[in-house]
């Protein structure tokens, strides 16, 4: 009998003392998930330097950071744009800084290397971190091992926490612009166009341009209506001047188009109701509304749902003249580069060739995109009829041995010319001459 009642004494103790080992155990990994997150560190106050370039290479890996975007459509993040190689870099890490106490708080990066790479080992990437719960970061840091001391990694400001109320209807996005680009004329008529058609704002990534772009360029910062994103890519890739890798082997297509043209989506998200994505050499030309706001409102009232805005592109060869000669303007011949208004015949389509498209979006919509079309978006793509609009498209002919006769005569741009004329010798009293 008192053996037993001893016995039972005994294993109520070990019961205890289990449950008791079962909760220090519980409270441990708990407290343990949360040890590599969350480290307090007395006297940090988020004192890493600021990135001050568009591009940054990120030490110790083959990635390169953009910038930042607070994206909370699915989920609480940091979305930061950048460029990696494809292989190399496996394991990246988000240190954000939480005010005001300074409190660290790493998460791994789930990185998206968007699928249009096009054979070139770099390219866009998305590194998604899970933002803390408990704060709203201003600065995230980039860094590729989970450990070291934050006050050594750069830090980025995270843009898009506190959105505006779109106080912009059109945004231009223009693909960057390379190799001492010089064609300042057919520059400077296609600002005029777009600001006609609706623009209040083109966005220009520079890598290089000669000395009188600059110039009009000036011009345009100075009225408040180009913001120029230097793009100095060549400093850490060597890029290509094609788009697939199979043309020229570099590290990346295009001058880095790609991660351009998504990083001005998100920079403009909620800046600007529509983003065009498209050319210099090309201008989306409504054909029967005489801007984008009234052809826009038109296309989303049939098409409720859309988000995305595809404009079929028409070469018109900078080679074939208009045959009669009222556009061509003695004093704008001493400027370098070509004359749209002379150019009012495009190329007929051919069999089984896809015409590339450009785009309209709604910003807000879009997740990735590519420069013909969105690869991830929150919207419907809809395809623009060309009774509506489509892409002018000024440049070198693609159907070279084709006969004028078999080109189609198309004076759209042409409903313009009073203006356009009268803007472009403005601009050009002010800058060239
Ligand atoms: C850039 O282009 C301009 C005009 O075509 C030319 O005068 C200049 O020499 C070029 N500069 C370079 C560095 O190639
Ligand atoms: C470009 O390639 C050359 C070798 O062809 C190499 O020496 C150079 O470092 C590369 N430049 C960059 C920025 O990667
Ligand atoms: C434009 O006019 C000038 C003379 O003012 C002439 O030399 C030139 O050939 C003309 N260009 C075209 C494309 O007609
Ligand atoms: C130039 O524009 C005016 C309207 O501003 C128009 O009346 C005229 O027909 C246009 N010229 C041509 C050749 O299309």
């Amino acid at each position: 009998m008192l053996c037993c009642k001893r016995k039972s004494y005994y294993v109520a103790a070990a019961c205890i003392f289990a449950f008791t080992l079962m909760i220090l155990y519980y409270l441990w990994t708990q407290g343990h998930s949360l040890l590599p997150n969350i480290t307090p560190q007395e006297g940090n106050f988020c004192r890493g330097e600021l990135a001050s370039n568009t591009i940054t290479a990120i030490k110790g890996t083959r990635a390169f950071i953009i910038a930042p975007y607070f994206d909370n459509r699915k989920s609480k993040i940091t979305r930061v744009i950048g460029i990696v190689h494809h292989e190399k870099v496996k394991d990246l890490f988000c240190w954000f800084c939480c005010q005001p106490d300074g409190e660290i708080y790493v998460s791994t990066a789930a990185i998206e290397v968007h699928s249009d790479r096009f054979g070139f080992p770099y390219g866009a990437a998305d590194l998604l971190c899970s933002e803390p719960q408990n704060c709203d970061p201003n600065f995230v840091s980039i860094s590729w091992e989970p450990k070291g001391n934050i006050d050594q990694l750069p830090r980025f400001e995270i843009k898009n926490r506190k959105p505006e109320t779109l106080p912009i209807e059109f945004t231009v996005c223009i693909s960057p612009m390379f190799g001492n680009y010089s064609n300042v004329l057919q520059f400077i008529q296609a600002m005029e166009i777009y600001k006609i058609l609706g623009a209040q704002k083109v966005i220009i990534y520079k890598n290089s341009c000669s000395q009188l772009m600059e110039k009009a360029l000036e011009f345009y910062i100075a009225e408040g209506t180009i913001e120029i994103i230097p793009w100095p890519i060549t400093s850490y890739l060597n890029v290509s001047s094609r788009w697939h890798f199979s043309m020229d082997s570099k590290d990346i297509g295009y001058y880095g188009q790609i991660t351009a043209l998504n990083d001005c989506v998100y920079r403009n998200m909620y800046k600007s109701k529509f983003v065009l994505l498209n050319d210099i050499d090309e201008i989306i030309l409504p054909m029967k509304h005489p801007d984008w706001k009234i052809m826009m409102s038109g296309l989303q009232e049939q098409n409720r749902g859309a988000g995305i805005f595809l404009f079929e592109s028409h070469v018109f060869p900078k080679t074939v003249y208009a045959s009669t000669d009222i556009f061509n303007i003695t004093s704008w011949n001493a400027v370098p580069g070509v004359n749209i208004l002379q150019h009012i015949h495009r190329e007929p389509n051919r069999k089984n060739v896809f015409n590339p498209k450009k785009m309209i979006v709604d910003p807000r919509k879009v997740v990735q995109t590519s420069v013909h079309s969105v690869l991830h978006a929150y919207a419907d793509s809809v395809n623009v009829p060309i009774d509506v609009a489509l892409v002018y498209h000024c440049r070198e002919p693609l159907q070279v041995k084709l006969p004028r006769e078999s080109l189609i005569r198309d004076t759209t741009i042409w409903r313009y010319n009073s203006s356009l004329i009268m803007n472009v010798n403005k601009v050009l009293q002010k800058t060239v001459f």
